[in-house]
């Protein structure tokens, strides 16, 4: 089912130096690319056969949100490339106590290979990659978590084979997630649709720019609000959290608001039989998904959390060696 794994030359001439932001600025080629290597890394690692193309470089993570699988499975993959991480809380930093962010990526540029930052605004993050000379990975934003759905590729390619024309469903907020699963799914020709209540559906502006990915891919974008409809026909349904890290305050009016969005029994059964249970974790029980389908046969989402490893192994690969 998954696609046979290539012999690969790891360095990647158009991907060396680059930064990720989000997969809006990768060609399906490049995306393409990243995950035959990411097949290849995983391939070698349950082979127990090293693969250590960072030997001597150092990735810079700088968080201010917290996380769990983000900063271990890039942590415990840069040790694995060879090389090493460092934790850099922004608390920590002169960054908290008000320097910039373009000195503080010049300063960190000459002791670091490579930063992954997890932050609020994307624009900081934009702005980090600006005046850095080192590759800058996004690790989430209020806009988008690239790292986790090119990790989710590779999921559902194993999960699934060829990805064209594929339906998934993402059902909930219009969030980070919601956003980089519509850019990944129209790069790669998968038809997408995002349910979501009033008021909370994706933004305009990263809609516009999937359906126009999505008019070369083959893919498809579509919003609505009924998830009974929406899921008829799906191969994998997607949700995550109703209030992500920086909503905590909005978590009981969203609770409410969220009430007819939990995916449960009775809506997987309108899908495909086969129809493939997805979240990027952490998860939040018998809210937006109910502990029985998060627990049961169609659920992948420990798979998806390992290939972050494998698909961010990839990726530092690509970008820094
Ligand atoms: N899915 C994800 O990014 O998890 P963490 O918040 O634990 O990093
Ligand atoms: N949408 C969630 C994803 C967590 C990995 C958040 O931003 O909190």
């Amino acid at each position: 089912m998954a696609p046979a794994i290539k012999k690969l030359n790891t360095h990647n001439e158009e991907l060396y130096g680059q930064d990720f932001l989000t997969l809006a600025d990768y060609s399906p080629e490049q995306i393409n690319d990243l995950l035959d290597l990411a097949f290849y890394i995983k391939a070698q690692k349950k082979k127990g056969i090293p693969f250590e193309p960072l030997k001597g470089k150092v990735l810079g993570m700088i968080f201010e949100k917290s996380s769990t699988r983000t900063r271990v499975s890039f942590e415990a993959g840069t040790i694995q490339l060879g090389g090493q991480a460092l934790f850099l809380s922004s608390k920590d930093m002169q960054l908290g106590r008000g320097e910039t962010i373009a000195d503080t990526a010049r300063v960190l540029s000459g002791y670091l290979d490579g930063i992954m930052i997890r932050t609020y605004s994307h624009h900081d993050v934009e702005e980090l990659a600006k005046y850095a000379t080192i590759p800058v990975i996004n690790g989430l934003t209020d806009l988008y978590h690239p790292c986790q759905v090119l990790a989710d590729l590779q999921t559902m390619m194993e999960v699934k084979g060829d990805l064209k024309g594929k339906k998934l469903v993402y059902i909930g907020d219009g969030n980070n997630v919601a956003h980089s699963l519509m850019i990944g799914s129209a790069k790669m020709g998968i038809e997408i649709v995002v349910v979501a209540p009033d008021g909370y559906a994706p933004d305009k502006e990263v809609v516009e720019k999937a359906q126009q990915f999505a008019k070369t891919s083959g893919g498809k974008i579509t919003l609505c609000t009924d998830p009974n409809e929406a899921v008829q026909g799906a191969d994998f349904i997607y949700t995550d959290v109703w209030a992500s890290m920086g909503q905590e305050e909005e978590q009981v009016k969203r609770r409410k608001d969220f009430a007819d969005y939990q995916v449960n029994e009775s809506l997987l059964a309108k899908a495909k039989e086969d129809v493939t249970f997805m979240h990027c974790l952490p998860a939040h029980r018998d809210e937006e998904v109910t502990e029985s389908v998060i627990e049961g046969g169609h659920s992948v989402v420990f798979q998806q959390a390992e290939n972050r490893l494998h698909a961010q192994k990839a990726l530092m690969t690509a970008l820094m060696s």
